[in-house]
């Protein structure tokens, strides 16, 4: 099976990236495609084995599963330059640009056929085989969707859903490292406050941060019931929690994933 990514940018880079990585896809499997020289020169340093190229249509007719991973706004243009050579009978297309709507792409394709078409949104953890992908369809069967399921499945956790919950998804997921990334930076900089040097805070968090995930992800715990066990009645965790909840924790959580809607 053959895989071409048009627009091997930071997202489709890390696509790639985390492909070969997980093991899943063979290099030599992949074709990549940029718009410049220096794109090209990227790809052909960070992904040692793919083939790159400016050739759109050259990637396109070869491949069996085809993402599309350019801007949003120049979507509309790849899909006129390759669409001659698409076969829908044997291809699968996958848009991971955000904001296209699976319908807006059926028109940019202009096809009386209907498609079997996706859209991905990943997180950029993709590229440490840890991140989250949300996959919806249009007209694709569920042999279809599971060969596009396992394909990002090997890049992390993967959800297909419908594309009315792309929006709340993309806030807890893709902006969602950002807002994890605040708090290590913040739990960082109060570690060196405390006395630690900054690598020293900085890696003592970020396995802290990773701790608490794993310990919900194997034992399926509830946060609070993991927080009732690092919690002592008058002890200090909960003077902790306190202190942040009295400067709006939560709430500025959800505030913020609420406005990145
Ligand atoms: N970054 C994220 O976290 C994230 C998350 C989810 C979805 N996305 C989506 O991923 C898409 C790409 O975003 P990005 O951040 O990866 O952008 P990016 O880093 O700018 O990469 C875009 C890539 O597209 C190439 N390109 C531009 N025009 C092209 C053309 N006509 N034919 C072939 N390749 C072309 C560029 O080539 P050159 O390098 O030669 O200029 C570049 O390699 C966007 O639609 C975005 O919505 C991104």
């Amino acid at each position: 099976m053959k895989l071409a990514i048009i627009g091997t940018g930071n997202m489709g880079g890390a696509i790639a990236r985390g492909l070969i990585a997980s093991g899943s896809w063979q290099a030599a499997d992949l074709i990549c495609t940029a718009k410049t020289d220096s794109g090209i020169a990227r790809i052909l340093a960070s992904l040692p084995g793919v083939q790159a190229s400016r050739n759109n249509r050259l990637a396109a007719r070869g491949a069996d599963i085809v993402i599309l991973a350019v801007k949003p706004w120049l979507i509309g243009e790849v899909i006129e330059e390759i669409r001659p050579v698409l076969d829908f009978n044997r291809q699968l297309i996958v848009s991971v640009a955000a904001g296209i709507s699976l319908l807006e792409m059926e028109l940019l394709l202009a096809t009386p056929e209907s498609p079997a078409l996706f859209r991905a949104i990943p997180n950029t953890a993709v590229e440490v085989l840890d991140g989250v992908t949300f996959i919806c369809r249009k007209n694709a069967t569920d042999t279809q969707t599971t060969l596009i399921y396992n394909l990002f499945s090997a890049l992390g956790y993967t959800m297909v859903t419908d594309e009315q919950h792309l929006a709340a998804g993309t806030a807890l997921a893709s902006c969602g490292i950002a807002f994890a990334m605040r708090y290590i930076r913040a739990a960082m900089e109060g570690g060196v406050e405390l006395g630690f040097r900054p690598e020293e805070a900085a890696r003592i968090v970020e396995h802290t941060v990773h701790g608490a995930a794993s310990l919900l992800l194997q034992s399926g715990m509830h946060p609070e019931v993991a927080i009732d066990k690092v919690t002592t009645a008058g002890g200090i965790t909960i003077k902790g929690l306190n202190a942040m909840e009295r400067s709006g924790f939560t709430a500025s959580v959800i505030d913020g994933l609420k406005a990145s809607q």
